[in-house]
C-alpha cells in the first residue's frame, strides 16, 4: 500500500551534524542494516574524476552510472564500500572528492540511478539510512525520520576531527567555509534539496555526545513499535 509504513529509519541532515557514527551505532544495536547513501555519491565521483568526466555534463554522467556497480558490504562491524569490484572504502574521503561531490550529487541522472539502488538495498527493511533525501525521497514512508542539526562551529570541529586527525595545521576558518558552501549546494539544488521532512523529528545535536543521539534515536523507534503494535 501506497502509505504503508516501513522498517526504515531515515537520518538526514547537513555535513558534520553528526549522521554516519549515529546511523552506524543506531543499527549496530537494533541489528539493523547501516546504508550510507554519501559514501555511495562519493564512489561515483571518484569513478567520473578518475575518467575526468565533465561533471557538470548530464550526457556523460549518464552513460557513466549505466556501467557502474557499487556495493556496500559488512565485515567484523565494518561498511566496506566497492566501486566496480574495487575496495574504495578508504579512498571516498579525499579532498578532491569532498570539492566535487556536490557537483555530481545534484545531477538527476545521478539521483535516479542512485534512489533506484538505495530502495533495492532496502527492500528487505530493518535499515538505518543515512543522507540528505532520506525521508523526503528515498524511503518517505519510513517509519522513523530523524532530521540532524548542529551549530557551524560544531560541525566544522567534528570534520576536521574526521578528516585531517594526521595534521596539525588545520584552520577551522577553511573547514567552516568549506561547509557553507557545501550547504548551499546540497539546499539549493532543484533535485532532492536537503529538507527536513514534515514528520521528521529535529535533534540538535551541538551538545549532545554520541551515546545521547544514538539512545534517542533507539528509544523513540522502540516507542513508535511499541504504538504500532497496540495498532
Ligand atoms: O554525507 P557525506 O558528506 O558523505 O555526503 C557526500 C555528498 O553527497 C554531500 O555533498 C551530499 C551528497 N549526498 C546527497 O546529495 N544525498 C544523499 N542521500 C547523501 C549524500
Amino acid at each position: 500500500m501506497k502509505n504503508e509504513k516501513v522498517d526504515v529509519i531515515a537520518i538526514d541532515g547537513p555535513a558534520g551534524s553528526g549522521k554516519s557514527t549515529t546511523a552506524r551505532l543506531v543499527a549496530q544495536k537494533l541489528g539493523f542494516t547501516y546504508l550510507d547513501t554519501g559514501a555511495m555519491y562519493r564512489a561515483v565521483t571518484l569513478k567520473s574524476l578518475r575518467q575526468g568526466l565533465d561533471l557538470e555534463n548530464e550526457a556523460e554522467l549518464s552513460s557513466l552510472v549505466s556501467t557502474t556497480k557499487i556495493e556496500l558490504c559488512h565485515s567484523k562491524g565494518r561498511l566496506k564500500i566497492t566501486l566496480d569490484d574495487e575496495n574504495v572504502t578508504h579512498k571516498l574521503r579525499s579532498q578532491n572528492v569532498n570539492l566535487c561531490v556536490p557537483k555530481v550529487a545534484a545531477m538527476p541522472v545521478v539521483r535516479k540511478w542512485m534512489v533506484r539502488l538505495q530502495h533495492n538495498m532496502g527492500a528487505k527493511g530493518k535499515l538505518v539510512a543515512e543522507g540528505r533525501d532520506i525521508g523526503t525521497v528515498v524511503f518517505p514512508n519510513a517509519r522513523l525520520k530523524i532530521y540532524l542539526v548542529a551549530s557551524i562551529e560544531a560541525r566544522a570541529k567534528r570534520r576536521a576531527k574526521d578528516f585531517f586527525q594526521a595534521s596539525s595545521k588545520i584552520n577551522l576558518n577553511n573547514v567552516i567555509e568549506e561547509l557553507k558552501s557545501r550547504d548551499q549546494i546540497d539546499c539549493t539544488r532543484e533535485t532532492a534539496p536537503l529538507r527536513k521532512a514534515d514528520d521528521a523529528i529535529e535533534l540538535d545535536t551541538t551538545n549532545l555526545t554520541i551515546e545521547q543521539q544514538v539512545d534517542f534515536i533507539v528509544k523513540q523507534w522502540n516507542k513508535n513499535t511499541e504504538n504500532q503494535d497496540k495498532m
